[in-house]
């Protein structure tokens, strides 16, 4: 099929319009185009900002977070952004483009988490594909690596109908077809009791979303805190039986009930008081369980509620046992 003279035609035609491009044009690339792809193998070691900091503009050095790979602005709201991601929004595009390529080279992926505990898209009727391409849109013209979705209906999960869950599908399917899997990262941070088998989520909850969707999401950043004062507070519970309130959702029983484990992510707040109501647990013990959860097959990663109560020194402690650097 190849001769020399065509490929010579083909090299001559390549060199020819190289030598046509004026370099100004170059520069004219609209900045949705210099979108590098994004993806974060497992293990992830994910932090959220969300609290006001002193003096920052914009997020933080990538040295005063040294361990983490992801690092999640929030919140992004059905109406607009706010907090972290509000002060990205109104960093001049420089600042952004300065920062994001510092995080690019240090390996960290900059997301933003959507929704958050503030809101409740499903009650308030919000539209799924709306709202989907409203967020892809801001994801875009922002330039993050992907959006995290932090969906905290529980008024509508409650109800038990299915709502919820077909909701979730639908958002997740329609702001997919706009961020790409492999260009862009899309994560879930569902509350662990969401994955229990439990007669209160007759619509199946999270274990439901997994099956209709869960090959579109990268991982689930799962929030093991503000579930009880006794839940997930020990390796045991945290990992093997939950017990308690919502049983089955440890996680390897949420694993045994189908997802995979390499996506679980394992949340935690980053203090006993001011983060979370409850469900600390403090991080020396938690390398513990981590060392205890990779004997047994798992290597998904950690996530904590929140910068700046959690930096470097904290995921240095957190990892020490499993995922030393
Ligand atoms: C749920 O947990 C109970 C008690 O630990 C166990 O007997 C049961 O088999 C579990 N069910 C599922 C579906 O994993
Ligand atoms: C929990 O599961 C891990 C991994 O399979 C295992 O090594 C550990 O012994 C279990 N712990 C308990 C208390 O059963």
């Amino acid at each position: 099929m190849f001769s020399l003279s065509s490929l010579f035609v083909v090299a001559s035609v390549l060199f020819s319009c190289a030598v046509a491009v004026p370099a100004t044009e170059v520069e004219v690339v609209p900045r949705a185009a210099k979108h590098a792809a994004a993806s974060q193998d497992a293990p992830r070691f994910v932090a959220y900002s969300d609290k006001w900091v002193s003096g920052e503009t914009g997020p933080p050095s990538v040295d005063t977070i040294k361990g983490f790979n992801v690092f999640i602005l929030s919140f992004l709201l059905t109406s607009s952004a706010a907090d972290q991601a509000q002060e990205w929004q109104e960093i001049t595009a420089d600042q952004r483009s300065t920062i994001k390529s510092q995080y690019a080279t240090a390996g960290i992926s900059l997301m933003v988490a959507g929704f958050g505990s503030t809101e409740q898209p499903t009650t308030a009727g919000a539209n799924a594909a709306s709202t989907a391409a409203t967020m892809a849109a801001w994801v875009k013209e922002y330039d993050l690596d992907g959006l995290d979705v932090d969906y905290e209906d529980f008024t509508a999960m409650d109800k038990g109908d299915g709502s919820a869950e077909q909701w979730l599908a639908d958002f997740t399917t329609a702001i997919r077809s706009q961020l790409p899997q492999g260009q862009y990262i899309l994560t879930h941070a569902p509350v662990a009791p969401w994955f229990s088998v439990n007669d209160a989520f007759k619509g199946g909850a999270y274990l439901k979303v997994d099956q209709t969707v869960g090959d579109s999401i990268d991982w689930y950043n799962v929030q093991f805190y503000n579930q009880g004062t006794t839940e997930y507070t020990t390796c045991s519970t945290l990992l093997n039986t939950s017990g308690g309130t919502w049983p089955n959702s440890s996680l390897f029983e949420i694993h045994a009930s189908g997802v995979a484990l390499d996506k679980l992510v394992i949340g935690k707040p980053a203090l006993s008081a001011g983060d979370a109501n409850n469900g600390y647990i403090d991080p020396t013990t938690l390398a513990g369980c981590l060392a205890t959860a990779k004997s047994g097959g798992w290597n998904a990663g950690v996530m904590v509620w929140q910068f700046p109560d959690a930096a470097a020194a904290w995921i240095e402690t957190v990892r020490s046992q499993a995922f030393p650097e």
